[in-house]
């Protein structure tokens, strides 16, 4: 496995690997079994496997995370090797905004997408998060770019970029992974003590009740949205809706093209989490 740290680096790797499909995985790092799921099926459908790992600055608020950002890159690294990934890419943040992050082309996503959910409580983090794609997606110029369904605004949003841009890139939704009591992995886990990990508990069982009401045929989006915060009662909701896929609230689920998004906090922990129906 190669450890990429520079553009020409990265040149000379897609040199040697002309004409090959190219399988692609944007991370921040702190692998968990939710980013692995998204290796695997790259694996499995791509001659060459590239994840990057970049904790990604012009995504982060000034009061969020950024320095604190779990950061594991040799545990990373190890992780990538044991399962036969080609490369890794890791660049510094002066390689991926030579400019500087102040002082450079912006990219902005539809208001309508963007300003809304995620986007209304951490301004600018879709900006940031195209930003660093499409560098990333010139970069690499993947047949292949695998994202997780957990973070589905994240996604909706790359795929209408893709769309709208004429990116010669295919971007795959993996489904969310879970961990053994159904909450879905995320890096942010690891903020979470004891106590509030119970609690965080009430997500996957709001999640679950809306499935069931959605099997049920019940497809009324105030009642899957009344059940799922019944069970969020005692954590800090920041939204809790049924949307279709240009994130618009609607009063029915409709199959295939709608979901529930749940954004909660725990104590400090904010966590996401959502199903696609
Ligand atoms: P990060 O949070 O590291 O996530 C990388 C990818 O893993 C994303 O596509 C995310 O949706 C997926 N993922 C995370 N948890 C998952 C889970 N439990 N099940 C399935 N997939 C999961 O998302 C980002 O990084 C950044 O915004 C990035 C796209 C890399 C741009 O900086």
């Amino acid at each position: 496995m190669q450890i990429i740290k520079t553009i020409e680096e990265l040149q000379i790797f897609k040199n040697n690997n002309f004409g090959k499909s190219i399988g692609f995985i944007p991370t921040m790092g702190a692998l968990h079994l939710g980013h692995l799921s998204l290796i695997d099926n790259a694996i499995s459908n791509n001659d060459v496997v590239i994840v990057s790992i970049f904790v990604n600055p012009t995504q982060f608020g000034a009061n969020e995370d950024f320095d604190i950002y779990p950061r594991m890159e040799e545990k990373d690294i190890e992780l990538c090797r044991s399962i036969s990934v080609d490369a890794i890419f890791m660049p510094s943040v002066d390689t991926l905004y030579p400019s500087g992050i102040d002082d450079e082309v912006i990219l902005l996503p539809p208001n309508k997408m963007a300003s809304v959910f995620e986007g209304a409580i951490r301004e600018n983090h879709f900006s940031g998060v195209l930003r660093v794609v499409l560098k990333l997606f010139n970069l690499i110029n993947p047949t292949n770019a695998y994202f997780g369904k957990k973070d589905a605004q994240q996604l909706l949003i790359i795929k209408k970029m893709v769309n709208d841009l004429f990116i010669n890139t295919n971007i795959i939704p993996c489904d969310i992974i879970r961990d053994k009591n159904n909450l879905a992995l995320s890096s942010r886990n690891t903020y979470l003590d004891h106590a509030s990990y119970e609690m965080a508990l009430k997500i996957p069982n709001a999640i679950q009740a809306a499935i069931s009401l959605v099997m049920a045929n019940v497809l009324e989006s105030k009642q899957i949205e009344n059940a799922a915060m019944e069970c969020l009662s005692g954590l800090e909701i920041d939204y809790c809706n049924v949307v279709d896929f240009n994130l618009e609230k609607i009063d029915q689920v409709k199959k295939d093209s709608s979901l529930l998004i749940i954004a909660a906090r725990v104590g400090k922990v904010r966590l996401i989490d959502n199903c696609w129906f």
